[in-house]
């Protein structure tokens, strides 16, 4: 749900990858921002009375049959407006500008100058900084009342602007690190064009969303699902601090989980004295995962088992009319292409897509909101410590979307071991602060190999180590030689039904971080 107590800046989403990347921008300079499908009715954007409008980039091209359009009333509104790439190219096609397929199109980091005459928006540039450019299409002729604010060696028309009516549009990317002063560049937009002041803080989050909370559920009951992850943990001290005696957590062991998780888990909630009832639902996992191999299968199978046990669980326990979880923002919009915009479904996650429509619960999201690494600062609020706050996130489907191809208890073992492998290498290493993710994942082939002169035909692992700030877009950690070489000996040797241990070399993107 919105906060529809602050005035945010919106984000109207024409369907690219990066518009996340927009809204964490913003409220990394503590300013409320919120993203909507760029196909929403004007009225709709209008009421939710804006300080300002960001149009994302997009696939389409403006002058195709069916692309996303702008109702150009929403630029008349006299709040600035700013368009990236596919945002500005609306801007200029429904203001009469033109626009064509590009004589030299660019894709990666180019060089932009500002123009003599632009104005004061633009100093965050020197002449040739790197920018990165991601277009097919580009601007031919200006609409009327525009200028030229800049260029790159090979596009004449980079950035454009009406200061009069404060509507800006900049061909390249300014949300992404690649683009050097495009965090500069924003802060200027939102501080000195559109003048607003820092609105948003975690401390603030947490005092609305624990009173929303005791609004929303009013005298009645919630429960938690709760995995022992960050998100579910602060998910469920918020919930606890909001109801106390009427906050009830469960954890359903599913039969997918890493090895020793629960007893960690068992002990970290003692500590904070959050009571925590443990349902035993692994038999019913996995016969219902029984020959499964497709991924979205997978997700969606665990997600209605998820909710069959807790409908039975709660039941137990009188009547409980919500559910709360730990959905994040970028859960949110990878599954459901940011409230039904445009941008693709990368995955279905387990705590939104992959739920059925029907729940017996209502349900409370108060993460919804946020991106990881708040949702850590939300949980240092909350009194967790670092080594809690820390922890690496473990998705929702546990294990199974590790394991390429069907689950199997034996194939269970074999990828516990291997990870509790993986874990133990790098959790005496210097750098595991530096990690987001480090795992091991079971693949869905077997290869030859020879031990003790024999000849061996089994499975191979392969090692993932990542580093990432939110879980969108993330690097690969280089293993240094030694350790992957320490780690693939101890595999071998120790996981029986294993011969071959690889490392993965790809970035998200292209990749994802999970295998599946
Ligand atoms: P991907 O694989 O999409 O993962 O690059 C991004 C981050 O999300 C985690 N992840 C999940 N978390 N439920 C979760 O709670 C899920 O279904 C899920 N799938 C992926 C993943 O571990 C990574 O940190």
């Amino acid at each position: 749900m919105p906060d529809l107590t602050i005035s945010p800046v919106l984000i109207l989403d024409f369907g690219s990858q990066l518009t996340q990347n927009i809204a964490r921008r913003i409220r990394e300079m503590e300013i409320y921002s919120e993203i909507l499908p760029a196909t929403l009715p004007t009225q709709d954007i209008r009421d939710r009375n804006p300080l300002a409008l960001i149009l994302s980039g997009g696939p389409s091209s403006v002058y195709e049959k069916g692309a996303p359009t702008l109702d150009p009333s929403l630029l008349e509104m006299g709040i600035p407006v700013l368009g990236i790439c596919y945002g500005m190219q609306i801007i200029a096609h429904v203001t009469g500008g033109n626009v064509e397929r590009a004589k030299v199109r660019e894709y990666g980091v180019h060089l932009f100058s500002p123009s003599p005459k632009a104005t004061t928006l633009w100093d965050a540039f020197r002449p040739a900084s790197p920018v990165l450019m991601s277009h097919g299409d580009w601007i031919q002729d200006l609409p009327k009342g525009f200028n030229v604010s800049g260029s790159t060696e090979t596009t004449p028309i980079a950035a454009m602007e009406d200061p009069a009516k404060k509507i800006y549009g900049v061909q390249f990317h300014p949300e992404v690190t690649q683009t050097a002063a495009g965090v500069d560049f924003l802060r200027h937009f939102l501080r000195d064009v559109c003048r607003i002041a820092p609105n948003w803080t975690i401390r603030g989050y947490l005092d609305r969303h624990i009173e929303e909370i005791r609004e929303t559920v009013k005298k009645d009951h919630l429960v938690c699902a709760l995995s022992g992850g960050i998100d579910s943990t602060v998910t469920a001290l918020l919930c606890h601090r909001a109801l106390g005696e009427r906050f009830h957590a469960i954890f359903v062991d599913n039969g997918l989980l890493r090895q020793g998780e629960l007893d960690t888990l068992q002990t970290d909630l003692a500590t904070l004295n959050i009571p925590l009832d443990v349902v035993e639902a692994e038999n019913i996992f996995l016969t219902r995962l029984k020959g499964v191999s497709d991924p979205e299968k997978k997700r969606k199978i665990i997600g209605k088992t998820f909710i069959d046990v807790f409908s039975r669980e709660a039941r137990k326990r009188g009547t409980i009319r919500y559910l709360a979880q730990g959905t994040l923002y970028p859960d949110v919009i990878e599954s459901v292409s940011s409230f039904g915009g445009p941008s693709t479904v990368i995955k279905s996650h387990h705590n939104v897509g992959g739920l059925p429509s029907r729940m017996p619960f209502k349900l409370v999201e108060p993460l919804r909101e946020l991106f990881k690494d708040e949702v850590r600062r939300l949980g240092r609020e909350l009194g967790l410590s670092d080594r809690f706050v820390n922890r690496q996130p473990f998705p929702g489907p546990g294990l199974a979307i590790r394991i390429l191809g069907s689950i199997t208890p034996e194939r269970l073992s074999i990828i516990r071991k291997a990870d509790a492998v993986v874990r133990d290498e790098i959790e005496k290493s210097p750098f595991k602060s530096d990690l987001w993710q480090y795992f091991a994942v079971l693949l869905p082939v077997k290869s030859v190999g020879v031990m003790g002169d024999a000849r061996t035909y089994e499975n191979v692992v392969a090692i993932r180590s990542v580093r990432s700030v939110d879980g969108m877009t993330a690097d690969v950690h280089y293993l240094s030689p030694e350790l992957l070489g320490q780690m693939s000996h101890r595999i071998i040797a120790s996981v029986e039904g294993v011969n071959r241990v690889v490392f993965d070399i790809s970035p998200k993107p292209p990749a994802t971080i999970e295998w599946e």
